[in-house]
């Protein structure tokens, strides 16, 4: 699960208790290609010694695969529409969570758009939003237009109250505009519709190829020079992958993250880890992610180092 007895987070003592040791690593084939070793766990404790063993059992045959998502999309029409309810029990993060977010899509901002985007006409899309909890508190204040995409229609409906103009502090040029009841794996975005396009605890309910996929035509609704926000939560160092078997989500470690970014063509543009959540909470990353390549010699771009988090290399 993402979060801790239920979602923000496995078990704190999980990765503890079953000594995964063979860490991960990347191995170059013949073909030039990369292929991952990433040993990882389940949730009961089972050992795996790389993704693609756990993946032919998860989603191996077009059944399989058609399971995975049911039960992922299932899972979350049990779950009550409130942010206690999309936060796993763990409502009180909310705060810190976008607290944290405002101040690293404000360091984006400044950075990639001419004035911080003031009087441009910004337009976002929120990804498995939920019940709009991101949007409501942090995207709208920012983006004059927000889409959402949230498969879990209960979840879309409160969304669609929580953000209509008589529920929201904002000036009547910020507005969310359209509600897509669609899971990501199934979404294709209209061309060069967004500056930010916002995916926030869901990328796990996609297996590796749909992650893939999604991102290369999540790519062609971007602006130019509009970026990727993903929030996600972390394996823990030394842990390549935690599958969780009740709600059918993985969480990646860093070193799967960035093996998935290179098959998509993306480049991490900067990223920062979320401070101030329980300790028994997965570590959380916030990764800004570009169609370009990283400028090299004389870049104006911030310098990673100051956001390099220390905990999984
Ligand atoms: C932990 S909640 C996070 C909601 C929201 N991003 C937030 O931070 O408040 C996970 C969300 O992912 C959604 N989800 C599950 N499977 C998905 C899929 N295949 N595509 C898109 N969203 C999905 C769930 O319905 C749920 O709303």
């Amino acid at each position: 699960m993402l979060f801790a007895g239920g979602k923000l987070c496995g078990n704190p003592n999980f990765a503890a208790t079953h000594q995964v040791r063979d860490r991960w690593r990347v191995k170059l084939t013949a073909s030039s290609g990369i292929e991952m070793e990433i040993s990882g766990l389940d949730s009961d404790g089972r050992q795996f010694k790389n993704a693609d063993e756990m993946w032919r059992e998860e989603v191996g045959d077009s059944q399989k695969k058609f399971d995975w998502y049911r039960n992922g999309v299932g899972y979350w029409q049990g779950v009550e529409a409130s942010v206690e309810g999309v936060l796993g029990g763990y409502g009180h993060v909310n705060e810190p969570d976008i607290n944290s977010s405002e101040a690293f899509l404000n360091t984006l901002l400044a950075h990639l758009f001419p004035n911080s985007g003031r009087n441009q006409h910004l337009v976002a899309l929120d990804c498995g939003s939920g019940i709009g909890r991101v949007t409501k508190n942090l995207l709208i204040r920012y983006f004059n237009e927000v889409d959402l995409l949230e498969p879990v229609s209960h979840f879309l409906e409160a969304a669609r109250e929580n953000l209509a103009p008589e529920n929201l502090l904002v000036s009547e040029d910020h507005k969310a505009v359209n509600f897509y009841c669609t899971p990501l794996q199934e979404f294709t975005p209209d061309a060069g519709r967004y500056d930010v396009i916002w995916i926030q605890w869901c990328i796990g309910h996609l297996a590796d190829d749909d992650f893939v996929s999604f991102f290369k035509r999540a790519k062609g609704g971007l602006k130019p020079g509009g970026f990727f926000i993903l929030k996600e939560n972390l394996a823990r160092s030394g842990t390549g992958f935690v599958l969780d078997n009740e709600d059918k989500s993985l969480t990646r470690s860093h070193a799967y993250f960035k093996e998935l970014f290179s098959r998509c063509g993306l480049s991490i543009y900067n990223m920062k880890d979320q401070k101030g959540f329980p300790d028994e909470l997965f570590p959380v990353r916030m990764y800004a992610l570009t169609t370009e390549t990283p400028r090299r010699a004389g870049s104006s771009r911030p310098k990673r180092q100051s956001n390099r988090p220390g905990l999984i290399k």
